[in-house]
């Protein structure tokens, strides 16, 4: 298939995980979203927790009055949620799992058990003019759910090749690496776009770059924490040059 250019969507909730830390104003994520925007991010994502541990609906609002592109405003499957989601309108809105124990988001949606409900779930967002992505495992038995239930998107969750990576588990990462390929494959057989996310680094980045159906990256704790060292702006464009490189195999891209 031909090699379309990869969507970056930086992930600024651990902006506001600093920021809250301290209970002020600063670091402001609408401002790093905007610095993220004129690094050659694609779009913004932010998830707006339950419990409000990073993301504040006070960011939403200003998020979706200050962004040039478009925002993927993450949430659970809740009314609450869904409530907001239809007033704001976001481009994109991704359903995720959530557990208030977590420290971030560990699994895919278990949509196969839930498949009626989250069908419900979803139609006025899609009705909204919404694009709904899933964020599940890689796994053809939730892809195949995802599909069913109407979702235009899912966002495969590449947590576990991640960790496997950072354990120096690489047998039990590539395996990883061939089930992320392999699905990525059959959800775009099936007319869905896929994305991916979830523990990214510049270290794991390129093997996910180079599926060539994954049509966007979300990409946020680590991007936020390079920043300390380089900057937001070069940190995004050091993970785009990444990216960049691994789609086209090329070094010079
Ligand atoms: N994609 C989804 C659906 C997520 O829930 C998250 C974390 O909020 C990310 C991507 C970004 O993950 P990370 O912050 O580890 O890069």
């Amino acid at each position: 298939m031909a090699q379309t250019r990869l969507r970056l969507g930086v992930n600024i909730d651990h902006v506001a995980t600093v920021r809250n830390a301290r209970g002020g104003a600063y670091p402001d994520p609408v401002r790093a979203a905007k610095l993220a925007e004129e690094a050659g991010a694609d779009g913004i994502t932010a998830h707006l927790r339950e419990d409000r541990r990073h993301i504040t609906d006070a960011d939403i609002d200003g998020l979706m009055a200050a962004l040039a592109g478009p925002l993927n405003f993450e949430m659970a499957a809740t009314d609450e949620m869904q409530k907001i989601a239809l007033r704001h309108k976001p481009h994109a809105v991704c359903i995720v799992p959530e557990k208030r124990q977590e420290r971030t988001t560990e699994g895919g949606l278990e949509v196969a058990r839930d498949e009626n409900r989250l069908a419900h779930f979803i139609a006025p967002l899609r009705d909204a003019g919404c694009r709904v992505s899933i964020f599940i495992a890689a796994d053809q038995k939730q892809i195949e759910a995802a599909h069913r239930i109407g979702a235009e998107v899912i966002e495969l969750h590449t947590g576990a090749y991640c960790d496997y990576h950072a354990e120096g588990e690489f047998e039990a990462r590539d395996r990883e690496l061939a089930a992320l390929t392999e699905m990525a494959a059959f959800a775009h057989s099936l007319g869905l776009e896929v994305h991916a996310g979830h523990g990214l680094t510049y270290d794991t980045v390129g093997p996910i770059a180079a599926i060539p159906e994954v049509m966007e990256l979300n990409i946020g704790h680590f991007l936020i924490g390079e920043s300390v060292f380089r900057g937001l702006g070069p940190a995004v464009k050091e993970m785009r040059r990444l990216m960049d490189e691994a789609r086209t195999g090329n070094s010079e891209a």
